[in-house]
């Protein structure tokens, strides 16, 4: 079967998808958006989260043809306006938060999508919001340091746009 969504702002169409066939799958073998990431494909790590109309999802436990005329957000359509790196992404980077970097595709759209919601989030808030995102390498620490200078760095964004 054909599928068309939006991928991070643009339409894209895949063919040949069969019925069994994951929105992972499709993102990073037949729409060239390898940045989600395939560990598990059982819905237990959260590396292959991705926006789903908006809504954090596992990629890898969402059918294809669920995504038909909707809209799909990916890691890759975190970036800046100017093409480098988001704000969350950035964060993540300065923080030294990244190692493997197998889960960080999925700790990038749940932080953001966290830090949409709660610009300030406690430490509580944030374990809480990335309980469903495993890391093998950092022992959590980079992350959560990661996380809350990516807040900080939005907030003194905002105080200063006013
Ligand atoms: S690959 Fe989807 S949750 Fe692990
Ligand atoms: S950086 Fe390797 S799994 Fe998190």
């Amino acid at each position: 079967m054909r599928v068309t969504f939006t991928a991070n702002g643009r339409p894209v169409e895949a063919d040949d998808v069969w019925e069994g066939e994951s929105l992972l799958y499709v993102l990073r073998e037949r729409v060239g958006l390898p940045g989600s990431k395939n560990a598990c494909e059982q819905g237990e790590c959260g590396s292959c989260t991705v926006y789903l109309d908006g809504v954090p999802v596992c990629a890898c436990l969402v059918a294809a043809g669920q995504v038909q005329d909707r809209e799909v957000r990916t890691v890759e359509g975190l970036g800046g306006a100017d093409g480098g790196l988001g704000p969350v992404q950035r964060a993540f980077v300065d923080a030294g938060a990244v190692q493997c970097g197998f889960c960080t595709p999925g700790l990038l759209v749940q932080t953001d999508a966290l830090l949409a919601q709660d610009p300030r989030p406690s430490d509580a808030d944030i374990r809480e919001a990335l309980s469903g995102n495993l890391c093998r390498c950092t022992g959590y620490g980079k992350i959560m340091d990661a996380v809350r200078l990516a807040s900080a760095r939005l907030c003194a964004d905002e105080a200063v746009d006013g």
